[in-house]
């Protein structure tokens, strides 16, 4: 019988994602590796459990994470993938879906995804469309599936006519998030996934985004408490705005500040920026846009870019990128209903609305990087 440790519930912190009897807990503390196996056991959610991973997270982390889940009485098998964008197609979920038959998965089992958020939205479509939909749960490994993509159960892959084209909304059983793998994360994907963290100040919370300007040093120094507050307060903004628009009908599109300009520019990139950078620079791009469609105080933005350079992200769209391309993108883009471009723009630290009522003159002074930090 196992038991949760009292050291375990004092040290963790929980946030809630509300949705009824789908609702599910994100856990978040430092050493959670090696105590998921105990929650498994008592929350019963499979009966044995694949755990998906990409074979760099694997090396780094699966042996330990399958000891521990053994070690809590889990019947659980480590299942890998080769890391990178790459794999995130129809033709891995195919491999991973024979991989799961032919090793006698079925209804009662379950999966964990472990790793960043290519294998959170391979596992999580998986787990919806195998033998109809089995539970899964998430244990990411960066900081931008940590803050973002493992919360509020957007899952798919890519198809040559662009990113995440096919996917479903699936909710996880739960998320487990361990500050001590962000140990080894490289210091790039830690700033990409802080962009993300910027767009929830900028989206939601003033006092948030005073915090991030005030504890630069720290998160970077990876403070433990810094984080936990940091992580939390972004999945509690995350789960707020999933309870009320799980489908992404209206207000969860909020989640796409940085990411109408940013996804273009990332796509004109041909995906050589990683997407944090893509975002930070999307954001700077609507913010100016902002300013330009008298929304948003130039002083605000102004202090959105210092916020963003600050983090050691790029403000400006890199010189090299072909603006054409970008504006191809732009009307392309998943986001585009009816021809029409969606933009997110702050009113001020705190709010965004959302409108496509943007006019293209603006959108090109913007794309030409009219937005500069004085
Ligand atoms: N990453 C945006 C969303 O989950 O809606």
């Amino acid at each position: 019988m196992c038991n949760i440790s009292e050291e375990y519930k004092m040290t963790e912190t929980v946030v809630t994602v509300g949705l009824g009897e789908r609702s599910y807990p994100i856990r978040i503390s430092s050493g959670l590796l090696e105590k998921i196996g105990i929650d498994l056991h008592e929350r019963n959610i499979g009966a044995k459990y694949g755990v998906i991973s990409d074979d760099r997270v694997a090396a780094l982390y699966g042996s330990r994470f399958m000891q521990s889940l053994n070690a809590a009485g889990i019947r659980a098998e480590l299942i890998t993938f080769p890391s990178g964008e790459a794999s995130k197609h129809l033709q891995t979920v195919a491999a991973l879906s024979s991989e799961l038959a032919q090793r006698g998965f079925d209804r009662k089992d379950a999966l964990i995804a472990l790793g960043g958020g290519v294998t959170g939205d391979i596992t999580g479509f998986l787990a919806s469309i195998y033998l109809r939909g089995i539970p899964f749960v998430q244990v990411p490994t960066t900081l931008l599936s940590q803050v973002d993509s493992s919360v509020g159960g957007k899952t798919g892959v890519d198809i040559p006519e662009g990113k995440n084209l096919v996917g479903t909304f699936y909710q996880p059983k739960a998320v487990y998030i361990d500050l001590d793998v962000l140990q080894t994360l490289p210091v790039d994907e830690l700033r990409g996934g802080l962009a993300e963290v910027i767009k929830y100040g900028v989206i939601h919370d003033a006092e948030f985004f005073a915090f991030l300007e005030q504890n630069r040093e720290a998160i970077f120094a990876l403070n433990q408490d810094v984080l936990v507050r940091l992580i939390a307060r972004c999945c509690e903004i995350k789960a707020w705005v999933v309870e009320q628009d799980e489908r992404e009908g209206g207000l969860r599109r909020i989640l796409n500040f940085g990411h109408t300009i940013g996804h273009a520019v990332e796509a004109a990139s041909g995906f050589r920026l990683i997407h944090g950078y893509a975002v930070a620079i999307g954001m700077c791009a609507a913010a100016e846009l902002a300013v330009r469609t008298g929304c948003l105080a130039a002083e605000e933005a102004e202090r959105i870019c210092r916020l963003v350079a600050a983090y050691g992200l790029p403000t400006t769209i890199p010189a090299d990128l072909d603006q054409e391309a970008i504006r191809k993108y732009l009307l392309t883009d998943k986001k585009t209903v009816g021809g029409r471009v969606f933009y997110v723009l702050p009113e001020r630290i705190g709010a965004v609305k959302i409108t496509d009522q943007v006019c293209e003159e603006d959108v090109n002074a913007v794309l030409l990087n009219a937005y500069h930090l004085a």
